[in-house]
């Protein structure tokens, strides 16, 4: 179990809020944004109650099994689109670091593990009229969730399966935050779009998008995170959000 002592502790001089269980990091960080949080705050969970993935859907986060972190960070508005790229990137490292191969991003921010996902990013933008006041970058790492049995068996694992040994999810948490400061000062040199292309596995691929609507090849990604699909009828559409099928690994 992680605890509130052991967090702020390792994470100091960085302004941190821990919870032992909580509905979801992301809200809690929504409500410090709008009470004014820094640049770089985070909030922590060991547990979530309702944590919240993209596209609706729930995202588990058993008590002492995984990372659930959401920072808060203060953009320029014209690379709010590359934050979820930051998210990912971060968890790329994270995953390299360990030693472990095949490390991939599924479009649009899935991290991977020999094509089964250890990891999702959601990130959340906090307006105020027309003007952007924050963004919160919600990251969540599959660190000894058992999906044995589940549905989820074969899309999903955890990085203690693939490692095959223990690790220390205050030090996985401790690097996973360095990785994403790292990202996040890097933004202006429009490297991280760069590097995230290059470690996505999508680009080249069959895929099937929009509940089957769209079924075609990906061909390219664009700065803002869309993905450009060139349909069977030969036509390039551009696609912003959406959820890859996964019957086709990628
Ligand atoms: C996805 O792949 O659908 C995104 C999952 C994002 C989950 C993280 S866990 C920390 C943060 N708090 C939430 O409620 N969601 C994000």
């Amino acid at each position: 179990m992680l605890t509130a002592e052991q967090v702020t502790q390792t994470l100091a001089p960085r302004p941190v809020r821990f919870f032992a269980t909580l509905e979801s990091t992301n809200d809690a960080a929504l409500a410090w944004l709008h009470e004014g949080a820094a640049s770089g705050s985070v909030v922590i969970a060991d547990e979530q109650t309702r944590g919240r993935g993209r596209l609706g859907r729930v995202w588990q986060t058993p008590a002492g099994a995984a990372l659930a972190a959401s920072v808060v960070l203060r953009p320029p508005p014209h690379l709010l689109h590359q934050i979820t790229m930051v998210g990912a990137l971060a968890v790329v490292d994270l995953l390299d670091g360990l030693g472990l191969s095949d490390v991939g991003v599924k479009w649009p921010n899935d991290v991977q593990v020999r094509g089964r996902k250890v990891s999702g990013v959601l990130s959340e933008a906090a307006w105020r009229g027309q003007n952007l006041d924050g963004v919160v970058l919600g990251i969540g790492v599959n660190v000894r969730v058992d999906f044995a049995g589940t549905g989820l068996a074969d899309r999903a694992t955890s990085i203690e399966m693939e490692l095959g040994r223990p690790v220390d999810r205050l030090a996985l948490l401790a690097s996973l935050l360095d990785a994403v400061d790292r990202w996040y000062d890097r933004l202006e040199s429009g490297l991280t779009f760069d590097c995230w292309k290059r470690r996505l596995t999508t680009l080249g691929q069959t895929v099937t998008l929009q509940g089957g609507a769209l079924v075609g090849q990906a061909e390219a990604v664009d700065e803002q995170g869309g993905l450009l699909v060139r349909g069977l009828d030969g036509r390039l559409r551009r696609v912003l959000a959406g959820d890859i099928a996964p019957a086709d690994r990628s």
